[in-house]
């Protein structure tokens, strides 16, 4: 059995005061014990997030993180080891802004995925295509190139300790979820492309859905034999709604 996972990725939203309004309205959530509840801050909220729910259930993951597992002299980076001594578990790698907007490659991606596991962090791999590839009819072919890219780099074994989550672009902060049904054809068809490789790792990998999940329609999501919970955006910023997409997990 997967534990389902429902992680809130704050992006660069928050000030000091927001998020320990946020923190405050989390903590009263009655949050389901067998899902698993990550909220992802920005690097200057992650300490107070993490002291302020160090006695609860909840995990902080950070969104980022350098090629370089090690401190070093990479100016504004921080390093994996660096999230980890802070009390992280998660790290998001290759989500669609940072590969659209920063430029992040496929190779790029690798190197930050295998520093995070390197010093015990688990990355969460983000994969997923755009509109005009999805028109194109190409969804599967860049979702599976970019899954490949970790899996010739580093092996599939790496998975074991990874998480990935399914992104479409087009449903990125758009309000355009994807339906239960086009979410699940990927989701089994990352499934099947691990299994491969390896029948075991495909079964215990969680694969997360991402993109306008709201809590309406969260159930019906979260339903499908291959969706483990979802990574959210805009939905993780307000309390209740969070606490409602986690309790529909
Ligand atoms: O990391 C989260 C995703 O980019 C989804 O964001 O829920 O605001 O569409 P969203």
């Amino acid at each position: 059995m997967r534990r389902p996972l429902v992680a809130g990725n704050w992006k660069m939203h928050g000030t000091r005061a927001s998020v320990s309004e946020l923190i405050d309205g989390l903590r009263l959530q009655d949050l389901p014990e067998d899902v698993e509840v990550a909220v992802m801050p920005t690097f200057v909220h992650l300490t107070s997030v993490i002291d302020a729910v160090a006695d609860g259930a909840i995990v902080v993951g950070a969104q980022d993180c350098a090629f370089e597992p090690m401190p070093c002299a990479l100016t504004g980076e921080v390093a994996a080891s660096q999230l980890i001594d802070a009390g992280c578990r998660y790290v998001l790698v290759g989500h669609s802004e940072r590969r659209q907007l920063l430029g992040e490659t496929d190779a790029l991606i690798v190197r930050k995925f295998a520093a995070a596991q390197g010093v015990g962090l688990i990355p969460l791999l983000c994969v997923g295509e755009t509109l005009a590839e999805r028109e194109a009819g190409q969804t599967l072919d860049v979702v599976m190139r970019q899954l490949r890219a970790i899996v010739d780099a580093l092996g599939v074994a790496v998975l074991e300790r990874a998480v990935i989550a399914y992104e479409p672009v087009w449903a990125i902060g758009t309000g355009l979820t994807a339906t239960p049904e086009q979410a699940q054809e990927v989701h089994a068809a990352i499934r099947r492309y691990i299994a491969q490789c390896s029948a075991q790792v495909a079964q215990g990998v969680r694969i997360l859905y991402g993109g306008s999940v709201k809590a309406t329609g969260a159930a019906e999501l979260f339903g499908m034999p291959d969706i483990d919970g979802g990574l959210v955006g805009g939905a993780s910023l307000n309390a209740d709604e969070f606490g409602a997409i986690c309790r529909a997990a």
